[in-house]
């Protein structure tokens, strides 16, 4: 059976945006938070940005009231029971992730593929929370979602190979572009991106150039549409923390393992553009000062 129905799992930035691309391609789609108030916070952004879009008349107006009306929000597990693959994009820890697979695994139709976006988690370790073993993929969504192309879609040793062939389907008619990739930390696009961020780190500590000139070298020099430091604010730097050790852990190597400057600003909690500092200050947005 196709996939009809769309459930997505969390409704912060990624699962917003997966929710908001799923809604825009044609699928009823249900997003469950588990409050009101994240549900609320959730659906401004979304419809921030179909307001966005309809403005740029990227997508008409219709489109847009079109796109509202096949969203449901909801905090109940039970209104997932009818969809044909749920994407899950709630907090980045295993235990939360696995109890909330288990506990979706006995409501949702046994059909229906489970999908994990996580970016650096084992996927294998949710699986084993479930019964659906062959019926669970990762699909690992950029940020912003509703504007990268790009979904790398995550094959375990336990995945049918229809259900890898069916996601990248989906993935096809969200308008993305999938790319198949193995249950490894990081895949294939983090696997290359985080050691290249914290190595843009590390020549900063060394005092190769500083956050400015590093952040025009790679964008004027390679063609990169931000600058590492600037990709680092606007992916939040305790994620980027997060993600590091989970691979460091994984791999035991040099290349994941965070530089001490990035310890230090977590800690101070500068978390970049969420918090309205990280590499640069943003308290002219409009303006971002560098800060080393
Ligand atoms: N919805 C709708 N429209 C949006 C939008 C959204 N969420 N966000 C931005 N836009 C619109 C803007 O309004 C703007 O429109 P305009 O051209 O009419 O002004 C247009 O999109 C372009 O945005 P900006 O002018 O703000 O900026 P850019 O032209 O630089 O494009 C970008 C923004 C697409 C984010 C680009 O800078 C980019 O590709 N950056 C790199 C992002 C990246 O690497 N993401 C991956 C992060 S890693 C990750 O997600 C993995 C995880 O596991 C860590």
């Amino acid at each position: 059976m196709p996939i009809q129905k769309v459930g997505v799992l969390g409704c912060g930035l990624m699962g917003s945006g997966i929710a908001q691309v799923a809604a825009m391609a044609g699928y009823p789609t249900v997003v469950k938070e588990v409050s009101e108030e994240f549900l609320r916070k959730g659906m401004t952004g979304i419809d921030k940005s179909l307001a966005k879009f309809a403005e740029k008349q990227t997508i008409t107006p219709e489109k847009r009231t079109e796109t509202l009306e096949r969203l449901k929000g909801t905090t109940k597990f039970e209104d997932l029971a009818d969809c044909d693959i749920v994407i899950e994009a709630i907090t980045e820890n295993l235990q939360v992730k696995r109890e909330t697979f288990a506990a979706i695994d006995k409501i949702v139709k046994p059909g229906a593929i489970f999908a994990s976006n996580t970016s650096s988690l084992v996927i294998t370790e949710m699986i084993t929370a479930t019964r659906r073993a062959d019926r669970f993929i990762g699909m690992h969504f950029f940020n912003p979602v509703p504007l990268m192309k790009l979904v790398e879609v995550v094959a375990t040793v336990m995945t049918a190979p229809a259900v890898m062939d069916e996601a990248m389907k989906f993935a096809v008619s969200l308008g993305k572009v999938p790319i198949r990739t193995t249950d490894r930390s990081g895949f294939i696009v983090n696997r290359l991106l985080v050691p290249y961020l914290l190595d843009a780190i590390r020549a900063l500590e060394e005092g190769a150039g500083n956050v400015e000139d590093i952040d025009k070298g790679m964008k004027l020099g390679c063609g990169y549409p931000m600058g590492p430091f600037t990709l680092l604010d606007f992916v939040g730097l305790e994620t980027t923390l997060y993600i590091a050790n989970i691979m460091f852990e994984e791999f035991r190597e040099k290349r994941f393992a965070p530089p001490p400057l990035l310890k230090r600003l977590v800690a101070a909690g500068h978390h970049g553009k969420k918090t309205g500092r990280g590499f640069y200050d943003y308290s002219d947005p409009a303006n971002p000062k560098a800060l080393f």
